[in-house]
């Protein structure tokens, strides 16, 4: 028996893994266990949980409505922030460990819990994620890994052990993937999808249509923003969660959002990773042409020069830290104009722009039209032009009369002579 935790708060999910570790924590460490479930919208995976932890061992469980908190806090801050890990994932694991793991760190002061545990294994970014939140909350409570501890290493096994301790345990046919969802995602991981050369199979997506399968005609959409946060969708106001639900099935059904990437885990490993965001796609694509007409230019390309280091620190589990908090400081002041709506044709996969608007944009026809205008006098760009191509007409001139030879050679025309 391992020593000196009396009452641990465990992440539980009602899967095989963490069902275990219940039973596993009390014969190991013979401590109490609370089982907290951090409801990010993975709905029907909710069902019969109660039931189930208590069947399992432990003294008491928390089921936590975090949807709202999950959406507003931290799913809408990184789609303003524009933050996409590799240039592809939009992060939906990643942004709900820390709000989890928070929410962990609460329930145990406040039930004078020593010790935090969690159901990940040592190969993946999720440890890290729980465990950097945990450090940033309250480093003194303990931190138990069962996954880095025991010996149990395959499915089997933990389904033996599952049964040998009397664990209601239903899935005891072979789980293909390992899957993680929420009300912005679906991520698929492992099976036939370790070789990186074979293609998803259809039934792997339970959230998106395959775009072939998609309807035959486009679907349109419009959402609006205020300060570069979702408000509504074809002119109705919503709450974050209805945007996000309305969102994902007009999305879904569309066959959007599906990413298929190999991407660097924190831990040193390359795995391949098949993501369905659906909502989530709109949402990215629509809030970046709202900045088009609203940001100006150096703004812009300075906030995108930002978001893969913001896409950085949300994979990487440093949510809670001065630079992720300061970054969102920068967003947020560029935020203030972002306020208008975009419209979308939805199309087998495909997110069109079909229009923008804001009371905010800086957009002027007057300037930008190719017909008559009496706002821009076209001689004004000669003297930019002399000016800004100044150093390159010195170098050039240096190049002539200076050395008298260019840097480029002359093209060799003789091998194009017929003799
Ligand atoms: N690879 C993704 C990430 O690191 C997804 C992880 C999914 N987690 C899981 N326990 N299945 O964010």
């Amino acid at each position: 028996m391992k020593a000196g935790v009396r009452k641990a708060v465990l992440a539980y999910s009602g899967g095989l893994d963490t069902s275990i570790i219940i039973p596993w924590l009390r014969e190991n460490y013979g401590c109490e266990v609370i089982a907290v479930t951090g409801g990010v919208g993975q709905d029907d995976e909710l069902d019969g949980l109660e039931e189930k932890a208590l069947a399992s061992g432990a003294s008491k469980v928390y089921i936590e409505d975090l949807r709202d908190e999950f959406i507003r806090n931290y799913i809408f801050p990184t789609m303003r922030a524009g933050a996409i890990y590799e240039g592809r994932y939009l992060l939906g694991s990643a942004l709900s460990r820390p709000l989890i793991a928070k929410r962990m760190v609460e329930i145990a002061e406040m039930e004078g819990a020593d010790a935090l545990s969690h159901g990940c294994t040592g190969k993946g970014n999720d440890q890290v994620r729980f465990e950097l939140t945990f450090k940033a909350m309250n480093p003194k409570l303990r931190v138990i890994a069962p996954w880095r501890e025991w010996d149990i290493r395959s499915r089997e096994q933990a389904i033996a052990y599952a049964q040998k301790h009397n664990i209601p345990c239903t899935v005891t046919e072979e789980k293909i993937y390992s899957n993680d969802t929420n009300l912005w995602h679906r991520s698929s991981e492992g099976g036939i999808l370790e070789d990186p050369w074979k293609a998803p199979p259809d039934n792997l997506f339970e959230i998106v249509t395959p775009p072939e399968k998609a309807p035959d005609n486009p679907e349109a959409v419009q959402i609006d923003f205020e300060k570069g946060i979702p408000v509504g969708v074809e002119g109705e106001r919503l709450s974050p969660l209805e945007i996000m639900i309305r969102l994902n099935r007009i999305a879904s059904r569309n066959g959007i959002g599906i990413v298929d990437m190999v991407e660097n885990r924190l831990v040193g490993i390359k795995s391949r990773g098949v993501y369905e965001t659906p909502g989530g796609t709109l949402l990215y694509a629509a809030h970046r042409e709202i900045e088009s007409l609203v940001l100006d230019a150096d703004t812009l390309h300075f906030k995108e020069s930002l978001a893969p280091k913001y896409a950085e620190l949300v994979y990487y589990g440093k949510w809670f830290t001065p630079l992720r908090e300061a970054l969102d400081g920068f967003v947020t002041s560029t935020q203030k104009h972002v306020t208008g709506t975009v419209k979308l044709k939805l199309y087998k996969g495909n997110v069109m722009i079909a229009g923008r608007q804001s009371p905010y944009s800086l957009y002027r026809e007057d300037y930008a039209t190719f017909g008559e205008d009496d706002v821009y006098d076209q001689k004004d760009a000669e003297g930019f032009i002399n000016c800004f191509g100044l150093p390159l007409k010195v170098r050039a001139m240096l190049k002539l009369n200076g050395t008298g030879s260019t840097d480029y050679d002359h093209p060799d025309y003789s091998i194009f002579k017929r003799d």
